[in-house]
């Protein structure tokens, strides 16, 4: 792909969203909604060719899943539309919602945790955890990218249960943290001058905090082999300082039809199934893929592309 290409994410024809005039920048609502306990009752499956009405005589578009009326949490992200490949992380991918699924179905589990998001993008994976979590941080790089995450990690603050208090200082801080993590470059203190804007950079008392991390999450990461090894060099970093964290990473399989292969391929999957078969036959990382058959809360299209792993560094024998 071209670098000046335009990509499209088409996440949120599945959701309400406000476009704003004259520019691809959108207001969309994530809804969370609780599906019914027995889908089966409503669902037409077997007709073909029909379309039911509803009492008001519209067109009842079957999504699959059927869901309470019960009031529910909305999530508000400000994205846009369509990027260039390298601002991406302004728009919503796939991937974050499957991630953000699983979260909301682990929510016990995950309770009072310190978590750290890798490549953001918008941030709603972090606003997710941040409703249960103690402190969440959130990052990826360059200012736009992190700017528009900023804006919605503070959007939602009304959705996060705990507040977090910095001890030393008696201050309040936000649960959702922005912080600037180039997975070329490692995590850079505050104290260092080099352009980040200074809110983005790292405290020392960040650089505390992130030894309690025990979720390190990731979505729709993988699409470029030097970034492959670049996340990974900097996830292995991660966890090996903290042993007992694991590693939550969501996948779309993009398939391609190319004429050099001709067949359907998908190369930066093949990399990262390589990249993670050696670090697991080195005895590095444990890997396990996880089932998406849990809960699906938001409102997307579950294909079978896409997929959710989970890894942990290699204690000692
Ligand atoms: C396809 S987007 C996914 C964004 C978000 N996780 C989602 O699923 O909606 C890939 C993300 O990786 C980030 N990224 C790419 N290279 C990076 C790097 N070297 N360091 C940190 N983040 C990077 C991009 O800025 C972008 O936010």
């Amino acid at each position: 792909m071209e670098p000046n290409e335009t990509v499209l994410s088409d996440v949120h024809v599945f959701a309400p969203f406000l476009k704003i005039e004259n520019s691809d920048t959108a207001l969309t609502r994530f809804v969370i909604k609780q599906p019914k306990q027995n889908n089966e009752k409503d669902v037409d499956h077997g007709s073909i060719n029909t379309v039911m009405k509803d009492d008001e005589g519209d067109f009842v578009v079957d999504r699959g899943i059927k869901y309470d009326n019960e009031p529910c949490d909305v999530i508000i992200i400000e994205h846009q539309l369509a990027t260039v490949l390298k601002d991406v992380g302004l728009q919503v991918w796939r991937g974050a919602l499957l991630l953000a699924d699983y979260l909301l179905e682990n929510e016990d589990m995950f309770a009072g945790c310190y978590g750290l998001e890798l490549g953001a993008g918008v941030g709603l994976c972090s606003v997710v955890l941040g409703r249960v979590a103690s402190a969440v941080f959130c990052t990826d790089f360059g200012d736009d990218v992190l700017r528009n995450c900023h804006k919605n990690a503070e959007m939602n603050a009304h959705l996060y249960k705990n507040t977090s208090v910095n001890k030393d200082e008696g201050q309040v801080s936000p649960v959702v943290k922005v912080r600037e993590l180039d997975w070329t470059k490692g995590i850079i203190l505050s104290s260092t001058s080099n352009g980040m804007e200074e809110c983005y950079r790292w405290s020392k008392t960040d650089t505390d905090e992130l030894k309690k991390v025990t979720v390190f999450f990731a979505a729709d990461v993988i699409y470029d082999d030097k970034l492959t090894d670049a996340l990974f060099n900097q996830v292995l970093h991660l966890l090996q300082q903290n042993q007992q964290a694991t590693f939550y990473l969501s996948i779309e399989k993009r398939l391609n039809f190319t004429m050099e292969d001709l067949d359907v391929v998908c190369p930066a999957y093949k990399y990262y199934l390589q990249t993670i078969q050696r670090l697991q036959t080195k005895k590095i990382l444990h890997v396990k893929q996880i089932p998406t058959t849990f809960t699906q809360f938001f409102n997307y299209e579950r294909v079978k592309e896409l997929e959710l792993w989970e890894m942990k560094a290699h204690g000692p024998e």
